[in-house]
């Protein structure tokens, strides 16, 4: 089937290519976004590919299905960024890529829990600055602190062993319980008590319209003073005026951020010879207990590979039945 891939990074055309010898489908790379104006571009492709930084509402499904796309595969386990009951209502298919690599996201939040409660990256710019000084570096010990998930799915039973290897004590709240968490002691409270118990809160549920702003001034003013609060799962789950606001007095001690609620305007591209023209991002920079990181949490080898084998076995499955069985129905 032909495949109209937007917004194709080198490394897409790298893994799609080499995977798709084994699927034989006509690749079609396009490196601008998806949008009203670039859609013609696919003019003739059944298939249409994107990723999470490619939005797709009701008018562009409609203009979708006058162009005759039949398939949206999505490079991506989240789908918040289209529009599923409008292309459900509308007949286009749309595929995800669930759980690709829990690991490589559950393991980028360890990474940065560790690099922000030992800070590491305040002590190695120091070192290169010959500075060995070991005065403001002091960190707390993971053993025994109490860590609180916030969505249990995929992403967050897999962070949940890592924790557990750790010797934490594991919280969580959502509302489908994991047994295999459950296996591993954690208990499920209430988002206000999880709030109030953890040490560090690490979120790993989908953005809904009932999680928009799940983590807001008054869950905030719930968590423990110097909380330290990881995001992986996506920027609008957290209220970013309110973390600032918590980073101003303290409460947040850490944050850690892989995605931000404006990140369609800013990450994946190279704006270094630019003015940086949003002040929330700006002001978020200006702390030093503040690690973040471009939507990378994704970002591994075995990640790319399962994305590409799995979209192209999507369009397969899609253009041998008529559908697949990652196929997004709005509930
Ligand atoms: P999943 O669907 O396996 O798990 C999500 C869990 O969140 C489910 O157990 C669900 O019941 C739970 N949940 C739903 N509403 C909730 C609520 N109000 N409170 C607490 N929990 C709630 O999804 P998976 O694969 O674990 O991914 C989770 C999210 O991680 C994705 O939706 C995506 O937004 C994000 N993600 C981020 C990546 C990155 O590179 N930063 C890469 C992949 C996913």
């Amino acid at each position: 089937m032909k495949i109209a891939i937007y917004n194709a990074r080198p490394y897409d055309k790298l893994y799609f290519d080499r995977f798709n010898r084994a699927y034989h489908h006509e690749l079609h790379y396009l490196d601008t976004h998806l949008d009203e104006e670039t859609l013609m571009l696919s003019q003739g492709a059944p298939a249409i590919c994107i990723f999470v930084d490619d939005p797709v509402d009701r008018g562009l499904l409609k203009k979708m299905r006058a162009q005759g796309t039949q398939l949206i595969a999505l490079r991506s386990a989240g789908f918040n960024h289209v529009d599923i009951p409008s292309a459900n209502e509308l007949g286009i298919a749309v595929a995800n890529v669930p759980g690709y690599s829990p690991y490589a996201v559950a393991e980028h939040a360890t990474g940065m829990i560790l690099c922000l409660i030992r800070r590491l990256i305040r002590a190695h710019a120091r070192i290169r600055e010959g500075n060995f000084s070991l005065e403001g570096l002091m960190g707390f010990d993971l053993y025994g602190k109490t860590v609180g998930i916030v969505g249990t799915g995929t992403i967050g039973t897999v962070f949940a062993r890592i924790m557990h290897g750790f010797g934490c004590r594991l919280l969580g709240t959502d509302p489908v319980e994991s047994p295999e968490c459950r296996e591993l002691g954690l208990q499920y409270v209430n988002l206000p008590t999880l709030c109030r118990q953890s040490d560090i809160i690490s979120l790993h549920c989908p953005l809904l319209p009932e999680t928009q702003y799940l983590i807001d001034d008054e869950a905030i003013a719930e968590m423990r003073d110097g909380i330290c609060l990881i995001n992986t799962s996506r920027g609008a789950v957290v209220d970013t005026a309110a973390l600032i606001r918590g980073l101003k007095t303290g409460k947040i001690g850490f944050l850690g951020l892989d995605v931000y609620e404006e990140e369609d305007d800013l990450f994946f591209e190279d704006y270094s010879d630019s003015v940086l023209g949003d002040d929330v991002f700006a002001r978020l920079l200006t702390f030093n207990n503040v690690l973040i990181t471009g939507h990378q949490a994704y970002f591994t080898r075995e990640a790319i590979t399962n994305i590409a084998k799995t979209t192209l076995a999507n369009v397969t499955e899609f253009e041998t039945i008529g559908e697949c069985s990652n196929q997004l129905i709005a509930p």
